[in-house]
């Protein structure tokens, strides 16, 4: 099976450096044309140029392949549709949109600002609710779309210092998991993608043997999956360092205790049994936690 992207319109959003850059160069290379996205700003989202995105447009170009810089904010709505209508008014279309752009704010929740917590929200989750809305009539139109949401493990499974990133990175999980049902009669595939990747925003996160191993090529296969014909759909690809792996949202089969007045100290005792992993599905959308409990008492009541 080979992944190629000839003639496929991508747009790859933070992609002035990076990760972003990476995915950009290597769909590039594989045949895409890229609309290569970034406000140029410091890691803590301050300031903005031009040239972080002009700088691998002149990179992809140099290399035979077709790309366009826009230094759009992804929090900045009317900025975005300006972005989609950019690519649409030189390649007629969006075929690949890659959110990956994003900003650190760190700090233990006891001293984080409300404004560092509103601002990391906005980046990441309004910045891909934007591009995303931005793209989805005319994949819609075009019955075919593949859509990558840039998670994180921090979001996953919780990170110190990073209560803000890992609200956001989370908040792109559900809406991956909606936009996935919602697309799929489409054939707009939506998946997230958690990276590991050495990067400027890891640098002062990980010791320097470990970031030498995380190059953000590594990460790659997994987004040109993700981006791909042969893309899964409604799945959460993990990647780094050449390892590849999946997360899921899953459910444990649960035990019904019923309505009772020591119902509350019936399930403490149980907890363990509730919480048992042994027979958890993932469930194919929200509606399978409501029939499992339905389910279960109406096979208790008889
Ligand atoms: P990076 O800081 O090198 O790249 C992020 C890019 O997004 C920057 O070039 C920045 O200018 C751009 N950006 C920031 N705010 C923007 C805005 N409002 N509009 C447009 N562009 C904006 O960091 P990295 O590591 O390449 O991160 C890429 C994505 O991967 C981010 O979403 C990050 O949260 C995520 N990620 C990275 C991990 C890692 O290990 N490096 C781990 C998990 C997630």
């Amino acid at each position: 099976m080979s992944l190629s992207f000839t003639d496929r319109v991508a747009i790859v959003t933070g992609a002035g450096g990076g990760l972003g850059r990476a995915h950009a160069l290597a769909l590039a290379a594989r045949g895409a044309k890229v609309l290569v996205n970034d406000l140029g700003g410091s890691r803590d989202g301050v300031g903005g140029s031009t040239s972080a995105a002009q700088a691998v447009v002149d990179e992809i170009i140099a290399a035979g392949g077709q790309a366009l810089a826009n230094s759009a904010s992804v929090t900045d709505f009317d900025a975005v549709q300006a972005m989609v209508a950019q690519a649409v008014e030189a390649w007629g279309r969006v075929d690949i949109l890659v959110n990956n752009a994003g900003i650190l704010r760190d700090k233990s929740f006891a001293k984080m600002a409300i404004d560092d917590f509103r601002l990391v929200m906005d980046v990441h989750v309004m910045g891909a609710v934007h591009c995303t809305k931005a793209v989805w009539p005319i994949m819609n139109e075009r019955k075919y779309g593949r859509i990558v949401m840039t998670t994180s493990s921090s979001g996953l499974y919780g990170n110190f210092g990073q209560s803000n990133y890992g609200a956001a990175k989370m908040a792109l999980v559900g809406l991956m998991q909606t936009l996935s049902i919602e697309g799929a009669k489409n054939d707009i595939r939506v998946n997230c993608l958690a990276p590991t990747a050495a990067t400027r925003m890891t640098e002062d996160l990980m010791p320097p043997a470990v970031l030498a191993a995380l190059k953000p090529e590594a990460v790659v296969p997994a987004m040109l999956l993700l981006a791909s014909e042969h893309a899964p759909n409604r799945t959460i690809a993990c990647a780094g360092a050449g390892t590849f792996e999946a997360a899921h949202i899953t459910l444990t089969p649960g035990l019904h205790l019923g309505l009772t007045d020591d119902t509350p100290e019936r399930l403490a005792a149980a907890w363990a049994q509730v919480s048992d992993r042994d027979g958890e599905i993932v469930p194919a959308s929200g509606a399978a936690q409501g029939s499992n409990e339905v389910g279960k008492a109406l096979a208790a009541a008889g």
